[in-house]
């Protein structure tokens, strides 16, 4: 098969890439804006290999940018689009969610006119459609008290970056139901693994354990997350776009639903870290309480996890240890400009957490 994989230069879409280089005979294009959250250094590994790198290929540009979508897509005749560009971070949506909304919507239009262009021009010529793979977030389904969600609920999202998400999907559903396209959805669960930017709860805890800062826990700390190792994340993806029915959503739960507080002491746990950086500050705005999704649906086409939560947990701290000359030039003055914004009234009024 011949991919386009778009954002394929941030935390999953990279490790998508890497893996189904190495484990199919597929041919791969990257298509990625590198914004602050994507990196090159995270293929390096993939174009520093010429036994992957000869069916690779990377493009800096825009989802949004209908020229260059219509050459990946159209001209260059593609079997599938699987779309992992978004603006991801939550929290920078409640700051400004303009680049989440030009993104997540308009960014995933152009992707699918240009998927229906193609899927004319093959079916004019008697062949089988691209298919089209939005990687979406258990996030749309908005905050789960009890029991776990299944594909058909409704969605209620709650934040500005879960409504993006949400509104890309409802696009997506629209182009199978009005012009037939050969369409998938994923629910991914929380994803945590190497790679990712510091942002993320998981990330930021780590690296600021490392550097004996604060770690700036939201309210009570006792939201809950299901946890998903980024290689079971982007396998499940690739068990999706090879057997999905068309049309078809899919849930990817984890394997570790825990709340906040008790991630945070495994954390310092692992690091020999003292549980006193640990800071209990302003919560979230509309913070949802937990996600957890049912798989049976993922599990009937044949898909299970393969990495349990400890072991992966274990596994990330070490890697983030390992590379720190990955992350430390992450932390630049974009990096302290967003963090004084997010973090440095919360941390001048925290409290220790008991
Ligand atoms: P990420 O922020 O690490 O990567 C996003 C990538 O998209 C970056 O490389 C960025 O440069 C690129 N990008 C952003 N806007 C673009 C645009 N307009 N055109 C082209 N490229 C653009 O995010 P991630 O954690 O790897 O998430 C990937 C996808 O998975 C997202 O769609 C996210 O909503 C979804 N998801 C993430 C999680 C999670 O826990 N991280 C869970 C479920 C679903
Ligand atoms: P995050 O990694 O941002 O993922 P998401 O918002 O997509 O679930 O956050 C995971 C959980 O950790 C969430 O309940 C918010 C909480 N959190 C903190 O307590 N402190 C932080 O500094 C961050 C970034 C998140």
């Amino acid at each position: 098969m011949k991919i386009l994989v778009c954002g394929g230069a941030g935390f999953i879409g990279s490790t998508f890439v890497r893996r189904r280089l190495t484990q199919t005979a597929d041919e791969l294009v990257v298509l990625d804006k590198l914004t602050y959250a994507g990196n090159r250094a995270n293929l390096s590994d993939i174009e520093g290999d010429p036994s992957l790198s000869i069916r690779y290929g990377f493009v800096h540009g825009d989802i949004a940018d209908p020229t260059v979508i219509r050459k990946l897509v159209v001209n260059a005749d593609v079997d599938a689009v699987v779309n992992f560009a978004a603006e991801s971070h939550v929290d920078r949506s409640i700051l400004d969610a303009e680049a989440f909304l030009r993104t997540g919507v308009v960014g995933v239009h152009i992707l699918l006119e240009a998927t229906r262009t193609l899927a004319a021009a093959r079916s004019a010529s008697g062949r089988r459609p691209p298919r089209f793979v939005q990687v979406s977030t258990d996030e749309v389904y908005g905050s789960v008290p009890v029991g776990s969600s299944v594909e058909t609920d409704v969605l209620a999202p709650a934040s500005p970056y879960s409504a993006a998400k949400a509104a890309g999907e409802l696009l997506v559903q629209s182009y199978r139901a009005t012009y037939g396209l050969d369409t998938l959805i994923t629910r991914g669960s929380n994803t945590y693994g190497p790679f990712q930017y510091p942002e993320k709860v998981v990330p930021l805890f780590i690296t600021n354990a490392l550097q004996n800062l604060a770690l700036p826990l939201y309210g009570d700390g006792l939201q809950r997350r299901d946890w998903l190792h980024v290689d079971d994340h982007a396998d499940a993806i690739g068990v999706v776009l090879d057997r999905g029915e068309p049309g078809g959503v899919y849930n990817i739960p984890g394997t570790g639903e825990r709340a906040n507080v008790d991630l945070t002491r495994a954390i310092l746990a692992q690091l020999d870290c003292p549980w006193s950086l640990v800071r209990t500050v302003e919560d979230r705005a509309g913070h949802d309480r937990r996600y957890a999704m049912d798989g049976s649906r993922l599990a009937a086409i044949g898909w299970s996890h393969r990495v349990a939560f400890e072991g992966g947990l274990a596994d990330t701290i070490a890697w983030y240890r390992a590379n720190e000359e990955w992350w430390r030039p992450l932390l630049n003055a974009d990096w302290t400009a967003y963090y004084d914004r997010q973090y440095r009234k919360r941390l001048a009024e925290s409290v220790p957490r008991g």
